[in-house]
This record gives C-alpha cells, sequence and structure tokens, in this order.
C-alpha cells in the first residue's frame, strides 16, 4: 500500500446504544473516515448485536460511508440486506462465507466497497485466490464477539503477509485492522501496513472520544511517514 493517510473507523459497538445518533455525530465531527458497524448473529460469533433496521437509521443521519462487517453464518444469503440498508464497505468472513467471488461481484454490483476478513487462528493462505477480488482484507486482532479485548501481537505479521500476497496479486488493497487498536497498537499494525484502523473502546470508552480518536490518528500517521 502507498497511501501515507491512515484511515480510521470508530466502532459505534462500544457506544452508548441509546445514544447511537450522538455517537455517530462525535465520530464525524472527530473526523472519522468510517463509521464501523459491527453486525453479529449469535451463531458466528457468541454475541447479537446490530442488524439492517438500524443500519438503515445509521445511514439517514449520517454522511460518514458504513463499514460494515458481517459476523454472521450465512452472509451469501444476507448481504443484501446491507446492501439495500445503505452499507458502503461490507466486509465478510472467509471461515463462514461459501461462495466468496459470488458475494464480492454482488457487493460490486450495489456500488459498493468488498472486504474479506480472516480471523486470528485462520492463515493468510486461506485468502489465496481472494485478495484480487476485494477493495479491502480486514486483519482481526482479536477473536471477534466483544469490545475491549486486548490486542493479539500476531496480526502485525499477518498484515505483512497479506500486503505481500497483494503485491504478489499486482492488487491494490487497503489492509484494516480491528481489534484492541489504540494509540500503542495502531503504529504496530501501519508500519506493517495497515491503512484502516478500526478501534472501538478507545475511542467510545474514554471520557473525551474526540481527543481519544485524534491520538489514534496522530500515532497512526507517524508510523505511516506522514507526521500530523
Ligand atoms: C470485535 C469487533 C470489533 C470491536 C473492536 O468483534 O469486530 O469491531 O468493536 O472493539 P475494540 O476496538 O474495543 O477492540
Ligand atoms: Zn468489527
Amino acid at each position: 500500500m502507498t497511501l501515507d493517510r491512515v484511515m480510521i473507523a470508530p466502532s459505534i459497538l462500544s457506544a452508548d446504544f441509546t445514544r447511537l445518533a450522538e455517537a455517530v455525530a462525535v465520530a464525524e465531527r472527530a473526523g472519522a473516515d468510517w463509521v464501523h458497524v459491527d453486525v453479529m448473529d449469535g451463531h458466528f460469533v457468541p454475541n447479537l448485536t446490530i442488524g439492517p433496521p438500524v443500519l438503515r437509521a445509521l445511514k439517514r443521519i449520517t454522511k460518514v460511508p458504513l463499514d460494515v462487517h458481517l459476523m454472521v453464518d450465512n452472509p451469501d444469503e444476507t448481504v443484501e440486506w446491507y446492501l439495500d440498508a445503505g452499507a458502503d464497505l461490507v466486509t465478510v468472513h472467509v471461515e463462514s462465507c461459501a461462495d466468496p467471488r459470488a458475494v464480492f461481484a454482488r457487493i460490486h454490483e450495489h456500488g459498493a466497497k468488498a472486504g474479506i476478513s480472516l480471523n486470528p487462528p485462520t492463515p493468510v493462505s486461506a485468502l489465496e485466490g481472494l485478495v484480487g477480488a476485494v477493495d479491502v482484507v480486514l486483519v482481526m486482532s482479536v477473536n471477534p464477539g466483544f469490545g475491549g479485548q486486548s490486542f493479539i501481537p500476531d496480526a502485525v505479521g499477518k498484515v505483512a503477509d497479506v500486503d505481500a500476497m497483494a503485491r504478489r496479486a499486482r492488487h491494490e488493497v487497503v489492509i484494516e485492522v480491528d481489534g484492541g487498536i489504540d494509540e500503542t497498537t495502531a503504529p504496530l499494525v501501519v508500519a506493517s501496513g495497515a491503512r484502516m484502523l478500526v478501534a472501538g473502546n478507545a475511542v467510545f470508552g474514554r471520557p473525551d472520544p474526540t481527543a481519544a480518536l485524534h491520538a489514534i490518528r496522530t500515532a497512526a500517521d507517524l508510523a505511516a511517514g506522514h507526521g500530523a
């Protein structure tokens, strides 16, 4: 990846669910590049969160593009729900997607961007042949299901491996990292090639989410060689 600037995608999973509009407005004012929406189905992961109606409501109140992370068992059957609800980027998991190429094609037909994600135990080799068909590769740096978990350092090497795989495929992808990202861990993954960072607890779990987002951005941009 050649992008110097790192995109920040605050995850509203760590926001106050009774005040989602406020959380999105805070993210927007703080200059968030995306709003990360974690969809969990209680099967693929042991938690149940947001679905298409809430996504549709969020779409009405913000201009910031919506980064929809589908942690579900049957993305092949349900991806259209999220596209119709206004997702700008839809990421499915390689562990649960039966026909990733067909799903990416449907996402692209809707004019959205397509992403593929892999869990911490899944090797980067699982993405072989798929990297050339997506816009984003999302490397999980926690086992998905909950916000506020600790960063798993193996993600740093996986980001570098995805970057090398994309270069071999001569295809430009944005590498996104999700889980335990804060101002300390952000530079580690940016230095190995990540250019999009999800942060939940390190933004909405802090007393001043705006300052917290800026701190992550500053640390990330410095690591990307583009001092803020
Ligand atoms: C984890 C979710 C993440 C989560 C990250 O299952 O996919 O997007 O919100 O939260 P933090 O940044 O608190 O680890
Ligand atoms: Zn996520």
